[in-house]
């Protein structure tokens, strides 16, 4: 069953009742205890904060809103490096015919294996945080990367991906586009994609990917639970292609089974291709086109990840569709906190899952939205803001000059 949802200042809807009997078994917990682990053997690994905004979810009437801030994830100021790192070692493991279980990260790095691997080439397509992570995982371990950017990505984007070590290009291509470039590139070349969405026949390396993202869910969980909270009753995740959305939201579905925490998946009104999909209610995933543009150049894909497209759409309720105002937002209540809360710089990316947040429980317009998702006084939220000042000048438009306001 599906419900369409009123447009309210243009944040487009639908909420779906879907129940199934099956849970995705390569993101369960016996499947992914090893990647935490493995991260913990890179160099500079620590858990990134979980920061409760206590004042803020007084203020909007709930009882908790966490902050999973992923600006601190080894130095990279995004969270992708978890997948990256992941699935190159398990890549590697594959290749050298070792067990994942049995290695490190600095193994992968030792004389030896550097020897054996120095001719590897990993290429990928990135709007910059994905980039930049395989740049640098590929940089530590001596190999080369080639990396390929969409029209209009951020040059400071792109510097800070030559910087990790790349070879590195913006395209005169959408996203999607440039993602089919790499597979050509690599094809060429007898490089290995290192790509962070899946397409038919190509699903293994995006599922260690994902499982790479369960590290920021398992961290979040333990964190939540030293501040004496068991669980959380929402979930709200942005979307690009869904890889990390999907990471999350099928790893808490093992974790909690029938009691899963109500899940928003959230994304930018020009490239909302898992809305559409849902809205299409067919099963299927669904494309847009065209040139995506949004201030969440994170989120900026028109083709889902066909994997994790079928979690977001059997295990979350809704799916809502925003204009930029909503991330920018976000941005502004993270970067100007109230009282003793603490401060957060979160990029466009990061930040539209509490910019919508916020507006839920403080608008009057998106009451009936509110109660669809049963958000009240007892509601322990979570988001992720998954990076921060990743285009620095953006962010101080944003911040300071009020750059993309409210409609309201
Ligand atoms: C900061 C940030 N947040 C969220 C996402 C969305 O991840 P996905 O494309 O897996 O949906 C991205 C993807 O690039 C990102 O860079």
């Amino acid at each position: 069953m599906l419900e369409k949802v009123n447009e309210i200042y243009g944040i487009k809807t639908v909420i779906s009742n879907r129940k199934v009997d099956y849970l995705p078994s390569f993101l369960s917990a016996e499947e992914t205890k090893r990647v935490r682990d493995f991260h913990a053997t890179i160099q500079g690994y620590k858990a990134t904060p979980l920061v409760s905004l206590d004042n803020l979810a007084r203020r909007l009437g709930v009882s908790k809103i966490y902050l999973k801030d992923e600006s601190h994830r080894f130095g990279l100021n995004a969270f992708k490096g978890l997948g990256a790192t992941y699935a190159i070692a398990k890549l590697l493991s594959e290749k050298l015919n070792v067990d994942i279980n049995s290695i490190s990260f600095d193994y992968l790095k030792s004389p030896e294996i550097a020897e054996k691997i120095k001719d590897m080439v990993f290429v990928t397509a990135t709007d910059g945080n994905h980039g930049r992570a395989v740049a640098w995982a590929a940089t530590q371990l001596g190999c080369k990367s080639i990396v390929y950017m969409p029209k209009g990505s951020s040059l400071r984007r792109l510097q800070h991906i030559k910087d990790a070590g790349a070879e590195a290009y913006i395209l005169d291509v959408n996203y999607d586009d440039a993602v089919r470039k790499s597979r050509e590139k690599a094809e060429e070349i007898g490089g290995y994609v290192i790509q962070d969405t899946a397409w038919e026949g190509y699903e293994k390396v995006p599922n260690w990917i994902c499982q790479g993202y369960t590290t920021m869910a398992a961290e979040a969980l333990d964190q939540m639970r030293l501040d004496g909270t068991n669980k959380p009753t929402h979930v709200f995740l942005q979307a690009g292609v869904g890889s990390f959305a999907g990471a999350i939201l099928g790893y808490y579905a093992n974790i909690f089974e029938e009691e899963c925490p109500i899940t928003t998946i959230i994304e930018p009104q020009n490239a909302d291709t898992i809305y559409k999909s849902a809205l299409a209610n067919d099963g299927e995933p669904h494309a847009v086109t065209g040139d995506l543009e949004t201030i969440m150049a994170g989120l900026a894909c028109g083709e889902p990840n066909v994997v994790t497209w079928e979690i977001l759409r059997d295990f979350a309720k809704a799916y809502v569709s925003c204009p930029d105002y909503v991330a920018a937002r976000g941005m502004r209540l993270l970067a100007n906190p109230i009282g003793n809360d603490k401060k957060i710089v979160s990029g466009e990316s990061g930040a539209v899952g509490l910019g919508l947040v916020s507006l839920l429980l403080e608008r009057e317009e998106l009451k009936a939205l509110k109660e669809k998702l049963e958000l009240d006084e007892n509601s322990v939220i979570v988001c992720f803001s998954t990076e921060g000042d990743t285009d620095p000048d953006h962010y101080e438009k944003i911040i300071y000059d009020g750059k993309n306001p409210s409609p309201f």
